[in-house]
């Protein structure tokens, strides 16, 4: 059997059952492919059924406010990938009348729709015998024809692009698809694969030059910026406190967060509360300003690292434009924010 065929067979036996993959309506796939971009399907999965009950057609999405799908991603990360979606889903409804582009060329026209995810959407939505080729891919074929193009390099994507549609099955290209992005997602895994279990222990050209560790090659090492984040949770006489939301690109945009004091190198405690007296005691008259965390709370995302620290502050008058601190949990804020608010408030 050719190795799609194989691939095809493995995939029938092995797959885990996962609701975006019971149907052809293109919104559930899409949904689902925007949801698990740089996301684990453990992770997305819940996203997936809360998003999908809260809005269970493209009208519903494009009708819903932007905080409520904010609210509903929050956690998810990569917000950006939220306001596309939303944005996409009023596109959609409001000019096409509710029905998706039905190709791979007119669905990459959509905002926020890449190659691969088009790719996903032809194929399961319309059987269009276009590959995805995305992380898994790469991991696959690279090791299964010993590819050893730098998978950072600009014309690798061009390359296993080539290579998938030479392999893809023209029959059944939809679950050709979502057989090599299982396969690597449960047997062709980055780390420490069972290639003795493997239904391709025999034909794997990796495994047979023993390069299955070194395949996909890798150069480029994404560079981690390091920030010094003070967030200040303030209250008043009448239990409110002060949030803005976030403007401008970057992480978190228009997500809610704290007043926040940024400095570049990692301050001590009594640098940072002459800071906050520089910035807000002409504006308020602080009482108490203490530190919830003396150590940071560290918090990693994919191209920086947060060191965090939380304040707490308390005024003597009474906020114009704040928020009850038991109203908090209706805004959207970032999974770190959340979690703080959850634990502390
Ligand atoms: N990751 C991205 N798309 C996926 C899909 N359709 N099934 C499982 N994992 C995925």
């Amino acid at each position: 059997m050719n190795f799609s065929n194989s691939l095809i067979q493995w995939y029938l036996k092995h797959k885990r059952d996962l609701p975006w993959r019971d149907t052809q309506n293109p919104y559930p796939i899409w949904l689902s492919e925007i949801m698990l971009q740089q996301t684990r399907v453990a992770q997305g999965l819940p996203y997936f059924v809360a998003f999908y009950e809260a809005f269970p057609t493209v009208f519903d999405l494009a009708n819903a406010n932007e905080e409520q799908v904010l609210k509903l991603w929050q956690g998810l990360g990569y917000y950006s990938r939220a306001r596309n979606l939303h944005e996409t889903a009023k596109f959609v409804a409001n000019n096409c009348n509710g029905v998706f582009p039905t190709s791979y060329q007119s669905l990459l026209k959509l905002k926020g729709v890449g190659e691969y995810t088009a790719a996903a959407i032809a194929s399961f939505a319309y059987h269009e015998s276009v590959p995805v080729v995305d992380g898994n891919v790469y991991r696959v074929l690279a090791r299964y024809f010993d590819v050893s193009i730098d998978i950072s390099s600009s014309t690798s994507k061009k390359e296993f692009t080539k290579l998938a549609y030479e392999v893809i099955s023209k029959d059944d290209p939809a679950t050709f698809n979502q057989a090599i992005m299982e396969f690597g997602a449960l047997q062709c895994v980055p780390k420490n694969p069972n290639c003795s279990a493997c239904i391709f222990n025999s034909s794997c050209a990796a495994l047979q030059k023993k390069k299955v560790a070194q395949l996909p090659i890798k150069s480029k090492k994404v560079k981690v910026t390091r920030r010094y984040f003070n967030y200040l949770f303030f209250s008043d006489e009448n239990q409110n406190t002060l949030i803005n939301k976030r403007v401008g690109k970057g992480i978190w945009e228009n997500l809610y967060e704290f007043p926040l004091i940024e400095t570049d190198t990692e301050f001590e405690i009594p640098e940072v509360i002459s800071l906050i007296q520089k910035k807000f005691g002409h504006q308020y008259q602080i009482r108490t300003i203490i530190p919830y965390n003396t150590e940071s709370i560290q918090h990693k995302l994919s191209h920086q690292q947060l060191f965090i620290r939380f304040w707490n502050l308390t005024v003597v008058e009474i906020f114009d434009n704040g928020i009850p601190i038991n109203e908090l949990v209706n805004f959207p804020f970032s999974k770190l924010l959340s979690n703080f608010i959850e634990r502390e408030l």
